[in-house]
């Protein structure tokens, strides 16, 4: 098994970061981690039993301002695992500075710092959404960067300013272009979101869009797993690496809804659909099909363990403590 050194993880303490601790602990491939995280929307909790054991060494810092407390921590990094931001996209429409600042600043301060620090690998977390309304579906990663988000545009933003490090400073790197990532431990999203609502009032439950719009959801266990795949060969064969991550199929917004309602044991809960445009968008800037292509991720030799709707079912269950 492949082995790295020291590794800084931004956004450790949140959903994906702190899973993704968990697998390089877990499976011995780091010598230490730091994680620098704010804990704007991450949690202590995540990666308490890391910092316990002294595993992991949490830093909180704010990446958006660029100062010693966090930069020295980058010193005899192998490896940044770069996944602090805002992950909010409904946000972004109305707040667009909140992206500009939580994610291009920050990705710039991120790389600023590597490169004084002479960091060679890279991991950056990007999103489907730098596709904005893609033509062809399943999209594959040659299709142009046209998002129709802030939040989208601030991810192709700092993709791009990878590459240019990549080329300028030598950087090898890895692009996960995630799909909707969902488990234990996410803080957003349609599922927290259906859950939260129907615990206030079960007789009835308010869906942003018409219901209609159909996603792509990978299970945590398995985006970490491939967010290692590539994080492994940016280290094995330097380059500039972009591969999409996410599923087979997809999930309508509707099914997301019947699945959480019968989970929580709820009967003739009434839906009231929320379309923000004529063609049923939940919010401006949402993005209403979304299936990555993922022929290129499968011949490293990975692939997802559960559809879309079992990754949903099982993140509710989780979320509902019916099952660990
Ligand atoms: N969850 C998804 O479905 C999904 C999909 C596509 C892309 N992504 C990307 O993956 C990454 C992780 O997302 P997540 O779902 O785990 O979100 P999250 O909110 O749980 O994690 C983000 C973490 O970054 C920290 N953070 C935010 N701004 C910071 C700052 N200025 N300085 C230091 N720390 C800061 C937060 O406290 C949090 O711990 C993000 O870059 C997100 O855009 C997530």
């Amino acid at each position: 098994m492949i082995k790295f050194g020291k590794v800084v993880v931004t956004g450790g303490a949140g959903f994906i970061g702190s899973h993704f601790i968990d697998y390089l602990v877990e499976n011995n491939v780091v010598d230490e981690v730091i994680v620098i995280d704010n804990l704007s929307s991450g949690s202590i909790n995540n990666i308490k039993h890391h910092v316990e054991t002294k595993k992991v060494e949490l830093v909180v810092a704010d990446l958006k301002q660029f100062d010693q407390v966090w930069v020295s921590k980058f010193r005899d990094a192998e490896a940044v695992i770069h996944l602090a931001a805002n992950p909010e996209v409904r946000v972004s429409a109305i707040e667009p500075r909140i992206h500009f600042n939580e994610n291009v600043v920050a990705t710039f301060n991120v790389l600023e710092a590597s490169r004084l620090n002479d960091v060679a690998i890279h991991f950056f977390a990007s999103s489907s959404t730098v596709y904005g309304d893609a033509k062809v579906i399943p999209t594959p990663e040659t299709y142009p960067l046209e998002p129709i988000s802030v939040y989208g545009a601030s991810k192709a933003a700092c993709e791009v300013l990878y590459h240019s490090y990549h080329k300028l400073y030598g950087f090898s790197v890895a692009i996960a272009r995630y799909a909707n990532i969902i488990g234990p431990r996410s803080s957003h999203g349609v599922i927290i979101d259906f859950i939260n609502k129907l615990r206030k009032d079960s007789s009835k439950l308010e869906i942003l869009g018409d219901g209609t719009q159909r996603k792509s959801y990978l299970y945590i266990r398995d985006a970490v797993e491939a967010s290692f795949a590539i994080l492994k060969l940016a280290k094995e064969v330097k380059g500039y690496h972009v591969y999409n991550v996410g599923n087979e199929d997809w999930i309508a917004v509707k099914d997301i809804a019947d699945i959480v309602v019968e989970e929580m044991g709820l009967r003739n809960v009434q839906y009231i659909f929320k379309p923000v445009t004529p063609d049923g968008r939940g919010w401006p800037g949402d993005v209403k099909l979304m299936l990555l292509d993922i022929s290129k991720i499968k011949k490293l030799g990975w692939r997802p363990s559960f559809t879309s709707a079992q990754a949903v079912r099982s993140t509710v269950k989780e979320i509902l403590g019916k099952k660990g």
